[in-house]
């Protein structure tokens, strides 16, 4: 036996419905809201995240998976999408807003544990060449969206404006005097961020309570962010979506500007265990080598813990199972099987080959709602059909199975 790498998931039925539901529910929602499709490479340059995100974020520090290809190039398994979709809009030459879509896994080395895997999914959204605000507003509302979709209820959106660079240069050394003043009583980590990145300091679990006396972004907003938070606020408030403002919330990805976010859910304690998060990355597009500024704003949600907050499914696995009493008729009945199939119904059956009694085992063991039973009725263009859930039974003709099976 050959184990599963550390941190890595098999998701197998029947778990992986859920899945099967959640990636459904998001191509839906991001298709009404005309986002399209971007198939991603898993491999980028290193170079890539290490300007994108930060050289010092925590994500680049301590959890890529860097390695040099045959050629001798360095080479990162992405941990994130938004920079690589920032890289393609560039690299294809697109202009204007554009709207992506995309889904699939990311690599971080971090210590595994439930909802923190070292493989994981994300289901992601980038609006980018937007700086409205509208557009974070979209953003969020879709989340939501989603969260609604696949039955995960009252998801809390914890909202937060971390400026921008102009505004964060000032704020910068008055959050670094503060921390130099409490620096005896912060962690180690902590310590060593008040030079290269004391703005992640601020949502440090460990020195929570160090932190509450801080001075936050909020408070030190230029009027043109202030503005744009407004209307976020506002433009949430106009959609019917409940949030929290979160003054020490800032993310750890060094991209964003202004608007910053996360998701919550009750079904989780662990205040780490965010569904999902994101915010606007105005400044990305230049961190990776465009000349001219890109507007950006995007999300990504984690598959893990929407699946582990999500309901079991409540539709059936399977519309029909098909049962043959006679073999002699499996023929035709192949037939109608792939009828059915072609109709849309969701339907499997044994061959029919087998004994009845094992057909009927296999069709409670599917997961369908109805079976079919060909018998003798059937050279008389008629069928059998009874509901596993309440053992109604009926027999019609083989035309009005996919009306009764409607209602
Ligand atoms: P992030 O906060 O690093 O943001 O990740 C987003 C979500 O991915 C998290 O809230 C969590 O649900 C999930 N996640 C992260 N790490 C793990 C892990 N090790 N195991 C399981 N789930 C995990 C980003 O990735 C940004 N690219 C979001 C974004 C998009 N910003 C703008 N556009």
């Amino acid at each position: 036996m050959i184990p599963r790498v550390k941190g890595t998931d098999d998701i197998l039925p029947p778990e992986s419905a859920k899945w099967r539901t959640l990636l459904r529910a998001f191509d839906d929602i991001a298709a009404r809201y005309g986002y399209d499709l971007a198939v991603m490479p898993v491999l980028e340059t290193t170079e890539l995240f290490a300007r994108g995100v930060g050289a010092a974020t925590e994500v680049v520090e301590k959890q890529m998976y860097t390695f040099e290809d045959q050629g001798g190039r360095s080479v990162t398994l992405r941990p994130e999408f938004t920079a690589g979709i920032v890289r393609a809009y560039l690299e294809a030459g697109m202009s204007g807003v554009v709207k992506l879509a995309a889904a699939g896994p990311q690599f971080r080395y971090e210590q595994p544990q439930k909802g923190r895997r070292r493989q994981f999914y994300q289901v992601d959204l980038e609006c980018i060449g937007d700086p409205d605000p509208r557009a974070d507003v979209e953003i969020i509302e879709m989340s939501q969206r989603l969260f609604a979709a696949v039955g995960v209820p009252e998801v809390s959106v914890h909202l937060n404006s971390i400026g921008d660079a102009g505004d964060r240069a000032e704020y910068r050394d008055l959050l670094r005097n503060y921390l130099r003043r409490v620096s005896g009583d912060l962690s180690a980590d902590s310590r060593r961020r008040i030079d290269d990145n004391p703005l992640r300091v601020l949502d440090s679990k460990a020195d929570a309570a160090v932190v509450a006396g801080a001075p936050v972004p909020l408070d030190h907003l230029g009027p043109e962010s202030a503005s744009h938070f407004a209307a976020v606020r506002s433009g949430l408030e106009e959609a019917g979506i409940p949030y929290e403002i979160a003054p020490r919330l800032v993310r750890g990805l060094d991209y964003y500007n202004r608007t910053v976010f996360e998701f919550f859910s009750p079904a989780f304690e662990a205040a780490q265990s965010s569904l999902g998060g994101g915010g606007r990355y105005d400044p990305l597009a230049e961190l990776v080598g465009s000349r001219t500024a890109v507007a950006g704003v995007g999300v990504a949600l984690g598959c893990e813990r929407i699946v582990a907050a999500m309901p079991n499914p409540a539709r059936p696995r399977l519309d029909v199972f098909v049962a043959v009493a006679d073999t002699q008729r499996s023929g035709t009945a192949a037939a109608w099987v792939r009828f059915l199939r072609g109709s849309g119904w969701r339907v499997d059956w044994t061959g029919g080959d087998r004994s009845l009694k094992a057909q009927f085992k296999a069709a409670d063991r599917s997961g369908a709602a109805v079976v079919a039973i060909i018998g003798e009725e059937w050279d008389a263009g008629q069928v059998r059909v009874k509901r596993l859930a309440t053992g109604e039974e009926a027999a019609m003709n083989i035309e009005e199975v996919g009306a009764w099976l409607k209602r």
